[in-house]
């Protein structure tokens, strides 16, 4: 995440995340999966312009980015900007842990697809946290910012330090960053349709031998493409594709390129390629652009 201040505003880029490796433990008791999983951020962000409000409201304006005119937005894609959207729900959550009587106006400029796994209503919720902390003055430390964004959802607090690479247990919540040997150049392509978080968890079946990470974050911190590549593994991804046809024939798409390897993230539907260099990504990504799969994305590692 990075901010800068422009005269009463924080200005702040909420990037993305993908999934390199996502194995479910097992069902919890709390109705939550345990699971262990190594995320990445990308150079893929939203950005929020937060500006203070005396009056106490919260108030959230979003409008897709490249979209000149907010009724042209596509139903698709079209956000809640109400108080049940999470980054409103963030706000709230920091007024109430502290008794601050501040409130503010958000502008969202979106451009990471939703329901795809990229994080992004989390990474918008947890930016959120990040900037009114300081924009409201209230010096929170980080392991306090960590307790409310564990309250509000799974994915969060990977995006409260939003290290380059970590790997994250628990439901999510419990982030051990991990340094990362060379940034990876990936294409990222949301198909047409997206997939509920919750729907595809119901729809996970168990597992009888759980993977490790411990070969995929070896080959990240030396920087081993090859083996980073076969060490890809994503447990939602059966029970993605058995309700949307597309993250198939997006995997299969990848596969016919020059990619290194392919995988989905998190609950998907976006699926990413592999890519052995920046000159490979973006041959790839204008590959995949002209199949007309959905939106493509050529990015990096780190934001
Ligand atoms: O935590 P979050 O609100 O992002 O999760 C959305 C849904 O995904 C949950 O309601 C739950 O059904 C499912 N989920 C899960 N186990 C996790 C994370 C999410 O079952 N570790």
């Amino acid at each position: 995440m990075r901010y800068r201040q422009h005269g009463p505003s924080l200005v702040v880029q909420a990037p993305a995340k993908l999934n390199l490796f996502l194995e479910v433990l097992g069902k919890r008791s709390d109705g939550y999966h345990e699971l262990e999983t190594v995320m990445v951020s990308i150079g893929l962000h939203d950005t929020l312009r937060l500006q203070p409000d005396a009056s106490g409201g919260i108030s959230l304006r979003c409008t897709l980015a490249g979209e000149p005119a907010e009724g042209r937005r596509r139903p698709v894609e079209r956000l809640s900007t109400g108080d049940d959207n999470l980054i409103c729900r963030a706000a709230r959550a920091l007024q109430e842990a502290t008794g601050c009587r501040q409130g503010a106006c958000i502008d969202l400029t979106k451009r990471i697809p939703m329901e795809a796994g990229l994080g992004g209503g989390s990474s918008d919720a947890a930016a959120t946290l990040v900037a009114l902390n300081r924009l409201w003055r209230l010096n929170l430390p980080s392991d306090e910012l960590h307790r409310i964004a564990a309250g509000l959802g799974s994915d969060l607090n990977f995006f409260i330090d939003s290290p380059s690479l970590a790997v994250c247990r628990g439901r999510g919540e419990q982030i051990e960053p991990v340094p990362m040997g060379r940034p990876l150049h990936l294409v990222v392509v949301r198909p047409r349709e997206g997939l509920s978080t919750g729907a595809v968890f119901r729809n996970w079946e168990g597992t009888a031998t759980p993977q490790s990470s411990d070969r995929l974050l070896d080959a990240l911190r030396s920087g081993d493409l090859g083996t980073v590549g076969a060490t890809l593994h994503n447990a939602l991804q059966a029970p993605a594709e058995q309700l949307s046809e597309q993250v198939r024939k997006t995997l299969r798409a990848i596969d016919g390129t020059e990619s290194v390897a392919a995988a989905m993230s998190g609950s998907g539907t976006a699926c990413f390629a592999i890519c052995r260099n920046g000159a490979s990504a973006r041959r790839i990504g204008a590959r995949l652009r002209a199949q007309g799969l959905g939106r493509v994305f050529v990015v990096r590692t780190g934001l």
